[in-house]
């Protein structure tokens, strides 16, 4: 049996996801949370910021580093610039609802963009 790690969005539920598969896609098709992207999952516009319950990763790509330092922004992460590859208990704080933009942003593609450094 392969193990799924298991992601739980507060007020959303607990969902199995595909090992390795990007947060923000595991966020919106699993567990059903309209989560924005705003740039596509590129690690620029930090509409898919999300903060941590439990379970999260030490590392980072250097994108996501980057954007932070570049906006000032501490205490969240960006659900395009990781992987599910652990149990991880998340909180979605940045939804499309009462965003008032027209739609959650570009599809992020399946793997990250852009290629991650891990730092
Ligand atoms: S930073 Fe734009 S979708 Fe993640």
């Amino acid at each position: 049996m392969v193990s799924m790690p298991k992601l739980t969005v507060e007020g959303y539920g607990t969902f199995d996801v595909a090992d390795g598969k990007r947060l923000v896609l595991a966020m919106e098709q699993d567990a059903g949370v309209d989560v924005l992207h705003a740039c596509g999952g590129n690690a620029r516009c930090t509409t898919c910021r999300i903060e941590f319950i439990d379970g999260e990763p030490g590392k980072m790509t250097a994108a996501e580093k980057a954007v932070f330092e570049a906006r000032g922004i501490s205490g969240v992460r960006l659900s395009c610039q990781i992987q599910c590859d652990q149990d991880v208990s998340v909180r979605a704080i940045s939804r499309l609802e009462g965003s008032g933009r027209p739609d959650a942003g570009r599809p992020p593609a399946a793997e990250i963009t852009p290629p991650p450094e891990w730092t």
